[in-house]
Formats: structure tokens, C-alpha cells, sequence
């Protein structure tokens, strides 16, 4: 059984002090859970925070967002490169809170996907529908476009050592996360669409859940022979709700 993986998305919280002392009490509550691996992506300026803190621990951090761009005249942007220069090994892309305030589009998120991987740093894909879509039945027409514009642009290779996260938007801090069966089909859905074009990228791939996760639903979630781990917002703003959630997963 591979090994799941359980990601922070800490979004715009916190400060120096907070999250100095969440940091403390996730490694105090994670460094001896050795069974899944556990990422924290926090918002830009605290990498350098979370690369002394967390340098040399079983916790990996990275962050939530990159510019599409590798360098440049871009105002506000932050290049792969600069992720790098403070330990980061992963990073978020096209959650669906910038998709809608930011009007990412998908071409975009596409060319984000590609810096990342070009810079050795592993890309998590968000991909999901709004309720509408989910409630028209077209989900599965939606989540397909979004891996397809990456595959039609860069070739489904490009998902080998990828992580993609299923985040139905209805999901998402809403309290209301989706089914165990309701996100074992859509994470089927994506390894087939994937292994479509290239079957081991697809089998090696790492498909996290997103939206709602709680160590009680965690359980469950994780259970899905698709599930390979979770995206995780507000719980993870409590080391001891993270702690379970990780323990579901190991
Ligand atoms: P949530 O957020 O756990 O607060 O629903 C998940 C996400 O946005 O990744």
C-alpha cells in the first residue's frame, strides 16, 4: 500500500508567532508518525519561517501558490525559482479560492503546472465543480477539461511524480465534504482519464481529496482505494484536528 500524503493549506491565516507555535505542535504531534508523508503549505513570506523551523523534519513545506512565468517585470508574482531558494518542495495550483477571485483560467494553471515540474517542484493540481455543474450532472465533463488542457498542452508525462487534488467546490469550508463514494468515483474517474494516455504516470499518481476533511470523515475518506490522501484547510489550523487527520491516513 503506498503511502499517503496529508497537506496543509493553511490559506491567508496566521502570523510570525502563530505559526511559529503551530509549527512546534505539529512536529511534537507528527515527527514520530513515520507512516505518511505530511506537507504544509503556508503563504509566501513565512516559507523562510517553515524552511528554519521545519528543516531536517519529517514535515515538507511548500506554497499555495507561482507565477506562470519564470522571471521577469511581473509586479506581485513569485517565480518557481524563489520557491526554491527557500527549501519548498511543493506547491498548490489553480485552487479553485484563486480560480474564482483571480479568474485563473485553465491555460494558466496549465503553464503554473509546467514551472513547477521544470523546477523540481511537485505541482499540486486542484481540480473540481461547482455545485451547479455536480447538480446538472456534468462533474465529470468539468474535471475533464481541466486535466485535459494539460495533457493537450504538455502530454499526460507530465503528471508522472504529480500530485492532483480532487476539491469539489460545494466542499470546500463548507462543512459538508463530499461521500467516501461520491470521491472514490470522481478520483477513478481522473486515474483513467489519465492512464488513458500514459498508464504508469496514472498508477504512480497521488490523488488527494479536498474539502470538509476531519479526523472523523478522514477516516473513511481514506479508506478508498483511490484516496491517497487530503487537502486540508481549516482543520489544519489545529495541530490536534491536523494530528488526526494524519493519523487517518497512517
Ligand atoms: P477546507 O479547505 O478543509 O477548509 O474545506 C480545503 C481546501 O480548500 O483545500
Amino acid at each position: 500500500m503506498p503511502r499517503k500524503l496529508v497537506v496543509a493549506n493553511w490559506k491567508m491565516h496566521g502570523n510570525l508567532i502563530s505559526n511559529h507555535q503551530l509549527m512546534i505542535d505539529y512536529l511534537d504531534r507528527l515527527s514520530a508518525l513515520n507512516t505518511v508523508d505530511v506537507v504544509v503549505c503556508v503563504p509566501y513570506p513565512y516559507l523562510a519561517q517553515a524552511q528554519s523551523l521545519l528543516n531536517g523534519s519529517v514535515i515538507a513545506w511548500g506554497a499555495q501558490n507561482l507565477s506562470k512565468d519564470s522571471v521577469g517585470a511581473f509586479t506581485g508574482e513569485v517565480s518557481a525559482n524563489m520557491l526554491n531558494d527557500f527549501g519548498a518542495t511543493y506547491v498548490i495550483i489553480g485552487h479553485s479560492e484563486r480560480a474564482t477571485a483571480y479568474c485563473e483560467s485553465d491555460e494558466n494553471i496549465a503553464a503554473k503546472f509546467m514551472q513547477a515540474k521544470s523546477h523540481g517542484l511537485t505541482p499540486i493540481l486542484c481540480v473540481g465543480e461547482t455545485l451547479i455543474e455536480r447538480e446538472a450532472g456534468v462533474m465529470e465533463m468539468v474535471v475533464a477539461k481541466q486535466i485535459d488542457t494539460i495533457i493537450n498542452r504538455y502530454g499526460a508525462e507530465i503528471f508522472s511524480g504529480a500530485v492532483v487534488s480532487y476539491e469539489p467546490i460545494w466542499a470546500i469550508g463548507t462543512g459538508l465534504a463530499a461521500t467516501p463514494d461520491q470521491a472514490q468515483s470522481m478520483h477513478e474517474f481522473i486515474r483513467n482519464r489519465i492512464a488513458s494516455h500514459n498508464k504508469e504516470a496514472a498508477s504512480a499518481l497521488k490523488i488527494l481529496y479536498g474539502g470538509s476533511v476531519n479526523p472523523q470523515n478522514a477516516v473513511q475518506l481514506f479508506r478508498m482505494q483511490d484516496i491517497d490522501g487530503g487537502l486540508i484547510g481549516k482543520c489544519s489550523l489545529s495541530a490536534q484536528e491536523f494530528e488526526g487527520v494524519c493519523r487517518a491516513a497512517s
